[in-house]
C-alpha cells in the first residue's frame, strides 16, 4: 500500500509550471528513487509533497490524509522530513549540538535518548562528536544531516542528491546507510538522485521524470537495464 502519494500533481513556482500530471506512488518502507535530468523537476517534486511550492492542480495524499497545499511545518509533524539539496549543518556548532538543535522541541530527556541512538547509527558521527560540523567530510555531513532529521523520528525521510559531490567510496558508504534506515529503523525513503545507478542498484521502485512528466514507473533494476531509457538519460550502457 502507498504510504504517500500524488494523484494527477500539476505544480511550481507561482504561475512557472513545472510538474504535469504527475502519479507519484511511494510504498511504506521501501526505498523509492526519483532520477532525471537537471531542472527535471524533481526537487519540485519533493517541494510539492512539503508544501513548499506552488500546486497548480491535482492532490497530495499521505496515510489516506489529503495533506495538499498544507503549510511545512504541519506537513514536517506528521512525519515527514525532507533534507534539501543545499548544506544543512550549522558548522559553527559540534556534531552533538547540531542533533540537539534539531530536536530542541522535545524534553531533554529524549533529546539525550535519541542523540545516543542516532550517535549508534552512525559510529562515524560518534568518533567526531565533539568536531565542529565545518570540519567534517561531505559524506559525514550528509549522516550528520540524516542524523539531525532523524530526531524527530519521521516515518518519511525526503532526501534530495545525497550524493553529489561525493566521491564513490562515501557514495556507498551513503547508500549503505539510506538500505539500513530501511533496514533497521523501517523508514521509508524517497531518494532524489543524480549519481542514478548507485541509487536504483539500492531502490526498491524508480521514477524516471523528463521535463515534468514520469518516463518510466517501476522496479529500480528494470530502469537501470532498461536498453534505451538508461542509456538516453541515465548515461548508464544498457544490458
Ligand atoms: N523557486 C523557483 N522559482 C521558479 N522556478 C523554479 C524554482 N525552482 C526551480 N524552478 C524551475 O523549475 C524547473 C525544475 O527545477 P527542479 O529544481 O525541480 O529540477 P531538478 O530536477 O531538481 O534539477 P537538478 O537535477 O538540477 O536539481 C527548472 O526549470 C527550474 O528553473
Ligand atoms: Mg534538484
Amino acid at each position: 500500500m502507498s504510504i504517500l502519494e500524488t494523484r494527477s500533481l500539476y505544480s511550481g513556482y507561482g504561475k512557472i509550471k513545472v510538474l504535469f500530471d504527475v502519479n507519484f506512488k511511494v510504498e511504506d518502507r521501501k526505498i523509492t528513487v526519483v532520477v532525471g535530468p537537471n531542472g527535471a523537476g524533481k526537487t519540485t517534486l519533493l517541494n510539492s509533497i512539503m508544501g513548499l511550492a506552488t500546486i497548480h492542480s491535482g492532490d497530495i495524499f499521505y496515510e489516506g490524509r489529503k495533506i495538499t497545499s498544507l503549510p511545512p511545518y504541519k506537513i514536517a509533524k506528521m512525519g515527514i522530513a525532507y533534507l534539501p539539496q543545499m548544506g544543512n549543518v550549522l558548522s559553527e556548532l559540534t556534531v552533538e549540538e547540531n542533533l540537539r538543535i534539531a530536536g530542541y522541541l522535545l524534553p531533554m530527556k529524549e533529546i539525550k535518548e535519541r542523540t545516543k541512538e542516532i550517535l549508534e547509527f552512525f559510529p562515524v558521527l560518534k568518533e567526531f562528536v565533539d568536531r565542529k560540523a565545518g570540519t567534517l567530510s561531505g559524506g559525514e555531513r550528509r549522516m550528520l544531516a540524516i542524523g539531525m532529521a532523524l530526531m524527530r523520528r519521521p516515518k518519511i525521510l525526503l532526501l534530495d542528491e545525497m550524493s553529489t559531490d561525493l566521491a564513490p567510496i562515501l557514495v556507498k558508504k551513503v547508500m549503505e546507510k539510506v538500505v539500513q534506515l530501511r533496514d533497521e529503523l523501517g523508514l521509508t525513503i524517497v531518494m532524489v538522485e543524480q549519481v542514478a545507478k548507485k541509487a536504483l542498484e539500492i531502490g526498491d521502485k524508480a521514477y524516471l521524470l523528463v521535463s515534468g512528466t514520469i518516463r518510466f514507473e517501476g522496479n529500480s533494476g528494470e530502469l537501470l537495464s532498461h536498453p534505451e531509457l538508461a542509456k538516453l538519460y541515465l548515461g548508464i550502457a544498457g544490458r
